[in-house]
């Protein structure tokens, strides 16, 4: 492991108190100079350590922007005791989008399964050829890239499997009321804080590469977003009523799809899905309007049915099930 991603972590687990300068020189092998070194560069990258001569050296800041670094020591953290290389993150300032970069590093070989995470995005892409509103403003856009080798009917069920589990870790993690909307919505206070893009490429039996794209609404203010997403977008920190630490926010993330996604590999959609999915789906017994293929479908939701497909009760009171599409809200909700 990179010795400035050890000496985060040794500081994110004495949970801001003081670590010596001779124990973090003895655990990660390397002399007091050498950490010395690394905190001297580390100050330059936005941390502040108190260093005291007796006790040592105590986190007292971390930066408020995206930090490899410190995002892989999160991670660290979140996978406790772990023995095996977790993922390379590849964090970026700027990049056209990090689902493109993740497809890249996949054609070039790189070995899966990788995050590209980026500050800001030039072309972002949304669902069914949309923008995605991806400019610097404390929102976070990641791309997760895997080769999972599975059946091609299997690659619908990633982004509700992705979503429901991120959506629950969200949910414990900063006590907000999130919900998820069919298929990719990740919802707050009716406002949306998470989109999710899968993209895959396959063969005719089988699927090669998986790229999910979050994009994860962290820090940004609601009067950051455009004029005519300032109704519909919220962040963690508008629910939550604070700014997060970004770094955390995005390991938590990272865990909580690699995970995810790994656990769906082996066992598809698990035995508690159902109930996790009545818990946070936010369309259940709403009024709504379907598109998708030319056609659209005005009735109740009922739920999912095995295979992931939403079912609508239409006026005449005959169920349908959707594979894909767009649902929104009917008046009568409202
Ligand atoms: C949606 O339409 O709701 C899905 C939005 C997905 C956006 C993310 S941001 C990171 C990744 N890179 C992209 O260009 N898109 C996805």
């Amino acid at each position: 492991m990179n010795t400035s991603v050890a000496i985060l972590e040794t500081f994110l687990s004495a949970k801001g108190k003081s670590v010596s300068g001779s124990n973090l020189a003895l655990a990660l092998g390397v002399s007091r100079v050498s950490v010395w070194g690394r905190l001297q560069q580390l100050r330059e990258e936005g941390f502040e350590f108190e260093a005291s001569t007796r006790v040592g050296y105590r986190l007292v800041k971390t930066p408020p922007t995206l930090h490899g670094g410190l995002l892989a020591a999160w991670l660290r953290q979140f996978a406790p005791g772990s023995t095996t290389a977790l993922p390379v993150v590849h964090a970026l300032a700027s990049v056209d989008s990090t689902n493109e970069e993740a497809a890249r590093r996949l054609g070039t070989g790189e070995t899966a399964p990788f995050l590209v995470v980026a500050t800001e995005q030039t072309q972002g892409r949304g669902r069914r050829g949309r923008v995605w509103e991806s400019r610097d403003s404390g929102n976070l856009y990641m791309s997760f890239a895997f080769r999972p080798l599975f059946a091609p009917e299997k690659v619908q069920g990633v982004t509700l499997a992705v979503g429901l589990r991120l959506c629950a870790r969200l949910a414990e993690r900063y006590g907000i009321p999130v919900q998820i909307k069919w298929p990719n919505d990740l919802l707050c206070g009716g406002r949306k804080i998470t989109g999710i893009l899968a993209e895959a490429r396959m063969d005719s039996d089988q699927v090669r590469e998986v790229v999910v794209g979050i994009g994860l609404n962290v820090n940004s203010r609601i009067e950051d977003f455009p004029g005519e997403l300032r109704d519909k977008a919220g962040s963690l920190a508008h629910a939550v009523g604070t700014p997060l630490d970004i770094n955390e926010a995005a390991a938590l993330c990272a865990d909580t799809v690699f995970s995810a996604f790994a656990r769906f590999v082996e066992e598809g959609q698990g035995a508690d899905f159902d109930a996790l999915w009545e818990r946070f789906d936010f369309l259940k017994g709403r009024a709504v309007v379907a598109s998708g293929g030319g056609r659209e479908l005005a009735g109740t939701v009922l739920g999912l049915d095995g295979s992931g497909a939403l079912l609508v009760r239409d006026g005449a009171g005959k169920t349908h099930a959707l594979n894909s599409g767009e649902v929104t809200l009917s008046r009568s909700n409202t």
